[in-house]
């Protein structure tokens, strides 16, 4: 009965019960919970550590953030459930809340939307900084392989360049951007690079306009890390996704460059294999690689980040149903 109470007893509290139900929309930090709830840090921190210690809440430090999410598993994941499922739509406080927890947002995107528009047009040079791009190319499409793809999404595709890539690959390709600025770059680099079976178009990626298992190839390309909720992108992003298609993410392993949150609009300082391959096998897909590109310490490259390539795969049809009845008969 004692960790039920103590986790009952840690969320029997008005300001306890608003982070809980902030938490349920994803993962945000104590400077954001601080701004949407209107209290101060250190109460806001006392709440949140009374939350951790019950197992309510996860604390994730990542450089100088420290994210908090609500745990996903055990007593606590439970609690927090059921004391959500309770909420009601009605509760003007709680709706207040999400309100404000949108307009947050909202000036986040505006930020990031910001920074995208001021630098797009020398974008191919930032992205260079880390690690030669050649590099990073060459090691993609030796994961992708040496075969023709049907159909290709590449998502927050910036100056289109992923599209440029696998241009010579696909039958048909897409990309698609928030930023407005980033398209019209994408567009006139298309044209230049006679790719008349690439085009972008303007969606977000979290809410992709595309019917269910549409593409045999989805590229997503240093974009998750100017993501709140990058768990969310790839679910949708394996949505489209079709049987026995590829995609491939390209990131940067955890550093501790905090400036590039500062000024480069990062919000995660790169992620971990485990965080990322869990994320993949929760959207349904199987075949997980993961390969390491250590920066040339003797190269120019200044900022020494590592850049990994998961990639994994969407079963066949034929393959996930021999899969589940072989999990069937091993339950019987
Ligand atoms: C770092 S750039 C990467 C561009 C390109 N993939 C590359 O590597 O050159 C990240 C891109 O993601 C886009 N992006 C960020 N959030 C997005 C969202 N919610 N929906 C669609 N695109 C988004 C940005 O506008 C930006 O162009």
């Amino acid at each position: 009965m004692e960790p039920l109470v103590t986790a009952l007893r840690a969320i029997s509290e008005p300001t306890r019960l608003r982070i809980l139900s902030l938490l349920s929309r994803g993962e945000l930090t104590v400077s954001e919970l601080v701004n949407v709830l209107g209290q101060s840090q250190p109460r806001v921190s006392r709440h949140i550590k009374l939350l951790a210690s019950a197992g309510i809440v996860e604390r994730l430090p990542e450089g100088t953030w420290v994210f908090y999410r609500l745990a996903d598993q055990g007593l606590g994941q439970q609690v927090a459930q059921s004391v959500i499922s309770l909420f009601s739509k009605q509760e003007q406080v709680l709706a207040r809340d999400l309100e404000r927890l949108e307009s947050v947002k909202h000036a986040r995107i505006h930020a990031a939307d910001t920074y995208f528009a001021e630098v797009a047009k020398d974008w191919a040079q930032i992205r260079s900084l880390h690690l030669s791009e050649g590099s990073v190319e060459a090691a993609l499409c030796a994961a992708a392989g040496n075969r023709q793809f049907k159909s290709m999404l590449d998502i927050g595709t910036g100056t289109g360049r992923m599209l440029e890539v696998f241009g010579a690959q696909t039958d048909r390709a897409t990309g698609i951007d928030l930023s407005h600025a980033m398209l019209n770059l994408a567009r006139l680099n298309l044209e230049k690079s006679d790719l008349p079976h690439c085009s972008v178009r303007h969606s977000d990626l979290y809410n992709l306009p595309f019917e269910t298992a549409k593409f045999d190839l989805i590229t997503i390309h240093q974009v998750l890390h100017y993501l709140d909720e990058p768990k969310t992108a790839l679910a949708e992003a394996a949505r489209a996704l079709a049987p026995g298609g590829l995609m491939a993410i390209v990131d940067f392993a955890p550093h501790q460059l905090e400036f590039l949150r500062e000024q480069h609009a990062h919000r995660r300082l790169g992620f971990t294999d485990g965080e990322v391959e869990s994320w993949m096998r929760t959207a349904g897909l199987g075949k997980i690689t993961h390969t390491a590109l250590r920066p040339d310490t003797s190269e120019t490259h200044t900022n020494h980040l590592t850049v990994k390539i998961w990639t994994g795969e969407r079963a066949l049809a034929s393959e996930s149903s021999s899969q589940s009845k072989a999990l069937e008969e091993s339950e019987t």
